[in-house]
This record gives structure tokens, sequence and C-alpha cells, in this order.
């Protein structure tokens, strides 16, 4: 169901004035329940993906591991990590896997036209024109957000961040030492958010499908103008020759991972932003320098050679442009018309993830981790409220507060840390000029407040049950033995781990708190993996690795996407889930398996938690358009980045059970 701030969050007048924005909290509440019923009734043909058929009081305690179907709170049968039929081919498969009571279809690929002006997908006829106005390539997260106006909990947009291109099997003739204009400008259309407006399968045979040339369809690419706000805005080291202001950018690269605010924008995330930028030796040593190579800026030519065809991304002609990356950009998915913002209060990291909740007195609180290598997890505070009566009131709101970078004490504490202009150490004496000039170099004022680094923090997580909060770190092969501690406990961590924060207070707007590892990940029968699964018995877990994207549904289990799995498990990467609470917590079970060569970047339920949105990533990845080690999704080349869409089968039948 919607929250009741989502029932109130109205943009139409007349709506607002048909739902009763202006009637008192119990009418709202109680004609919420009762549209509740309806929906109960209208959809109680569709059965829920995730919510178990057992009532927690009913639950008895789990012996040996093994639950009974009744005693589960999850319900389906755990997939093996590779088919038996892919162990006879000796090759992984290169289709979705899914319990036998589910199904999956593919819902929107790479290509697929989303407005009036786009052509349909020719792989043969790529132009960047075209390009700009279909789905864009390597789809990563994914937020639903259903209709406010006029309301439905049905339908509604999904956006889709596109990470990064893989031309080599884009393209059926690529050079990457001399790519095309053409190619170039693909690429860069390719890049970006896709908003898309999704049609629920409820009167359309049982397939979930897209609206195409509805006015909400939108592609955000490489070249889209959007704003820079907060206190990096306007700073010396943010101007260009393009923008002499510091205050607008063209564009967003390498969108990983994301969040969705309680006002219904979109939070998207700019991870390797360094990979598009060449020539860092060209500068001068000094601070921009170190802070280039902190972030692996080429020293050289670049990898994709962009800089070939567009001077801002060569640092020798442009050498601020790189400062306008690796920021959370806001987006408004309602207002196709609406520019997106690089929201800088949030800092300046190679930002995995930007999820939000709200602290104990109404402020937004915005976690993220730096995904590499030793890197660290942060948390912003806004200083105003969120409005829930006033939608709009909202969309500067992340413009000014505080953040925090984590301190994890092996002792099972750990605090936030100020990250704060003027506050030792970070004043002039020691280089910072203001308080963007520190966001810019986020990093480097995190170092000097003594963080914890991290196994590569990824997707972070708030259960919405209890508050905590859950944090995937995917691996670290560059730990070692004199550097592992509490909170990253392996040397040569391949598998990764996730953590389980509990904030002072149950308060996420709290500067302390508690945590403990939550799972160790690895195959449970390995001895030598180390696994732990938060107590529960091993033997009934499924191997898992390389936690990346994480999920809650909304009975408060876990939903884990891995990235890297078939380099340390041999099988594809895949969707888990576990119980983060009850008798079950840390009973992990795979409920899906991807194709050959891509990673599971994201998921994301619809309204009712009945549908699974999964994002496919890079399928084919080590292959080339010559030599393909996929043909998902159409059984040709190319392979098509796309995402799925699982639900349950009615009765173990073939179709969706609409209406029934
Ligand atoms: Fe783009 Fe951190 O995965
Ligand atoms: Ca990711
Ligand atoms: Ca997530
Ligand atoms: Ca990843």
């Amino acid at each position: 169901m919607p929250s009741l701030f989502e029932l109130l969050r109205k943009e139409d007048p007349a709506e607002r004035e048909r739902s009763g924005l202006h009637d008192t909290f119990e009418k709202v509440l109680s004609r919420r329940l009762a549209r509740r019923s309806l929906l109960k009734g209208a959809a109680s043909g569709l059965p829920l993906l995730v919510i178990g058929g057992a009532a927690a009081a009913e639950r008895q305690p789990v012996s040996r591991g093994i639950a009974t179907p009744a005693q589960r709170q999850l319900q389906f049968g755990a997939l093996p990590l590779v088919s038996p039929e892919a162990e006879a081919a000796g090759k992984l498969e290169d289709y979705v896997r899914v319990p036998r009571t589910y199904t999956s279809q593919v819902l929107l690929r790479w290509g697929d036209p989303l407005t009036s002006k786009a052509p349909a997908f020719d792989p043969l006829a790529q132009t960047p024109a075209a390009q700009a106005q279909q789905v864009g390539y390597n789809c990563d997260f994914l937020a639903f957000f259903p209709f406010q106006s006029p309301f439905s909990p049905i339908n509604g947009l999904l956006t889709i961040n596109h990470e990064y291109t893989n031309e080599e099997i884009m393209f059926p003739a690529y050079d990457p030492a001399a790519p095309t204009p053409d190619q170039v400008n693909i690429a860069i259309a390719a890049h970006g958010v896709s908003v898309v407006h999704l049609q629920d399968p409820f009167y359309r045979g049982g397939q979930w499908s897209y609206l195409r040339n509805s006015k909400y369809n939108r592609r955000i690419t490489g070249e889209t103008e959007m704003d820079i706000t907060g206190p990096a805005a306007g700073e010396a080291w943010m101007k260009t020759s393009y923008d002499p202001t510091g205050t607008r950018v063209r564009g967003t690269f390498n969108n990983c991972g994301g969040g969705k605010t309680p006002w219904g924008t979109l939070l998207t995330a700019e991870e390797n932003f360094d990979q598009y930028f060449a020539n860092r030796n060209s500068l001068p040593d000094g601070p921009l320098k170190q802070l280039y190579a902190r972030f692996g800026v080429p020293a050289g030519a670049s990898g994709r050679k962009w800089e070939l065809y567009h001077p801002r991304f060569d640092i020798a002609q442009e050498p601020n442009e790189a400062n306008r990356f690796g920021w959370i950009v806001e987006i408004d998915p309602f207002d196709p018309t609406s520019k997106p913002k690089k929201r800088t209060a949030l800092g300046r990291t190679k930002h995995e993830a930007a999820v939000t909740t709200t602290s104990s007195d109404g402020r937004a609180v915005v976690y993220s981790g730096d995904d590499a290598r030793f890197e660290y997890v942060y948390k912003f505070v806004s200083a105003g409220k969120v409005d829930k009566n006033n939608r709009e009131a909202n969309f500067g709101l992340l413009d000014s507060g505080t953040l925090y970078v984590a301190v994890f004490n092996d002792d099972g504490t750990g605090e936030w840390l100020p990250i704060v202009f003027g506050q030792a150490p970070l004043t002039p004496l020691n280089g910072y000029t203001s308080q963007g000039d520190v966001l810019i170099k986020t990093r480097f004022a995190a170092d000097a407040l003594g963080a914890t680094p991290m196994d590569r923090p990824e997707d972070i997580e708030v259960s919405p049950s209890t508050k905590k909060v859950y944090l995937a770190l995917t691996n670290n092969t560059a730990r070692t033995a004199a550097q592992v501690d509490a909170p990253n406990p392996r040397a040569n961590n391949r598998y990764g781990h996730i953590i389980e924060i509990t904030e002072a207070n149950n308060d996420n707007g709290a500067l302390t708190f508690t945590w403990e590892i939550f799972i160790l990940c690895g195959d449970p029968a390995d001895a030598a993996a180390g696994t732990f699964f938060a107590g529960y018995d091993p033997s009934g877990v499924s191997p898992v690795a390389n936690p990346d994207n994480l999920l809650f549904d909304a009975t408060g289990n876990l939903w884990i996407a891995t990235d890297g799995q078939p380099g340390t498990l041999q099988g594809n990467d895949g969707v888990f889930a576990v119980p983060a609470e009850g008798s079950e917590r840390g009973y992990v079970r795979q409920f899906l398996s991807a194709v050959r060569g891509s990673e599971v970047a994201s998921l994301e339920f619809n309204t009712f938690n009945n549908a699974l949105f999964v994002a496919i990533q890079h399928p084919g990845e080590g292959g080339t358009w010559a030599s393909p080690t996929s043909l998902w999704p159409d059984g040709k080349v190319p392979p098509r980045p796309s995402v799925v869409v699982a639900t349950r089968l009615y009765g173990g039948g073939t179709t969706f059970p609409v209406g029934t």
C-alpha cells in the first residue's frame, strides 16, 4: 500500500480536493483504509510475491535450519546456484531462472522506443538522436513511483539508471583505439536515466507493459542540462568555459544506485565518473591533480576516448569539468520538463546509493556508500524538516544540512563524524577554503577525520519495520591480514558481507550507533570461506556472494542482488532474499538467477509487492559483437541489458492470474 504520506501527496488541485488533502488526518486515514479494502478485493486474485502464509504469532521455532512451508517467512523454494541443465551442458545459463511457481518477463530492453520521435531498435542503424529517445544501456537502479494525480497505486513510472556502456558489444564494428564520432555520441546518449510509464497487467492479459509515447516518458542523457545546487555551486573548481558560473552542467554519468525521497523524487548516484575523463597528467602537481589521482582519473587517454570529440572530457583543455561529477542528482519523475539538480551538500564520492528516510524529528536522512576499496560510508541529514503536506516545499531540502562519515569501532559501537568546514581539521590551515571546497574534496575530508575504510560500500537500505540500516560490502581482495578489523573481518575478502547498523534510539538522524555483522557471504558448505548467516543454521542456506543492491519488501525481508558471483561461486549473479527478523533471520534463499556475463544491478517492487522488477545489466560482458557470450534476451546479437519483472504463477499455471 502507499504510505499515508503518499496518499496525501497530491499535485492536481482537483485531486487534492477529491482526496481530501485539507481534511483531518482521521478522515484521510479512514478513506485510506476503505481504499485498501477496495484494492484488496480487486486484487484478491494477485498472489503476493513475498508475503508469507504464516502470521508472525503462528511461527514456530525452526529446528535444524529447515522450516516447514507453513513456517516460512518467504514462500518460495530456493534455486540451486547452477541448474542441472547448465551443469550438464558445462556452461552457465543464458536465461533468467526463477522458482517453479514464479515466472519472469522481459519488460524493457536497451533500445526500446520511448517517445514518438524514437524509431524501433535497429542495432545496425543506431544514431545518437534515436538513442536519446530510446531506453539507455546497462540498466541499474530501478525505482517505481505510483501515480499520485490522479491517485493510482497500480500504474506508475519506473525510473532506470543507465550506468555505463559496453561499446564492444553494442556496435558491430568498434575499434577502441579509434571510436567514430557517432559511436561516441550514441554512448553518451545511452548513459543517464530513463523515466518510463508502466502499465499494470491487471487489464492487459497478465503482461506488464510500458506506454510508448506517454507524456511522462523521458530520457536524461550525458548531454541533458542540469543545475548544480548546494554549497559547491559557484566554487572556483566548479567553473568551466561552458559554465563560468559553476552552476550548470551537461549530463550525468555512471549512474549506479540511487534512492527515492519521501516526497516522490528520484536520487540517482554518480559512481565511477573518473573513467570518462582524460589526461590528468597535463595538470601541474598540486591539489587538483592529487584529487583526480585519488578518484582514479586516467593519467593519459580515457578508455572510451570521448575526449577526441568533446574537449570537456580532456582535462588538458577543461581542467575542472570532472569536478562537476561524482554527485547525487535529484530528478522529479512526474515533471518531464523539470531540470535535474546535482545536490552538492550530499558530498562527492563514487556514490553507490542515496537511500532516504526521515529522522525522528522529521528531517531527511540520505545514506550513501563510496564504492571503492577502503572507502567510506556517509549519511546526510537535512537542516529542515520534510513537509508532508506540500511536496514542492521539499525540493530544496537537500541543499542544506550536514554530511557525516562513519566510524565503526571494533567494540560494536560507531559514530557519525560531521564534515563541516571550519571544524578541525577541515580548516584553512589544511587547505580548505569553504564548505563547497570541503565537499568537492569529500574523500580527503573523510580521510582527515579518521573515517573507517570499508570493503567497498555498495547499497544501503533501511528496514521499514525496524529502522535498522543494512550495508552491503561487496568485496575487497586487497585487504591484508594486517588490515583486518572487526567491521571488515576478512583478509582477501572475496565474498563480501552485510553489516547491520542500529542507530541510537532507533533514530536515523542519530550521531552514534551500534553495529554487527549480519552476513558473511560465501558458500556455507565451504568451511574455508568462513561464512556466517546471522547465526542461522547454514545447512539450508543458499550460497551467496558479492552483495550489491539491497531492497526491503513490505514485510521486512531483505532482498539482495549480487555482482560478481561468476568469479567467486561459479554461478551467474542472482537475487536472494533473507528475513532480517524472526525465527528465520539469516535464512538466505536464492530467488532468481540471471544470464551469462550479467550482474543483477537493482531490484524494486511494485506497490503491492506482487511484482519484482530486476535490472539485468551487461549480459554477455566479456564477449564482443563478433564473439558473443550471451544472446539474451532476443536470441541473437547483440545481447540487450533489460529490466525483467518476476511474478508468481497462479497455482503453477502459465499465465499471470489477472482478476481471477
Ligand atoms: Fe556500480 Fe558499485 O556498483
Ligand atoms: Ca551497484
Ligand atoms: Ca536499494
Ligand atoms: Ca557493483
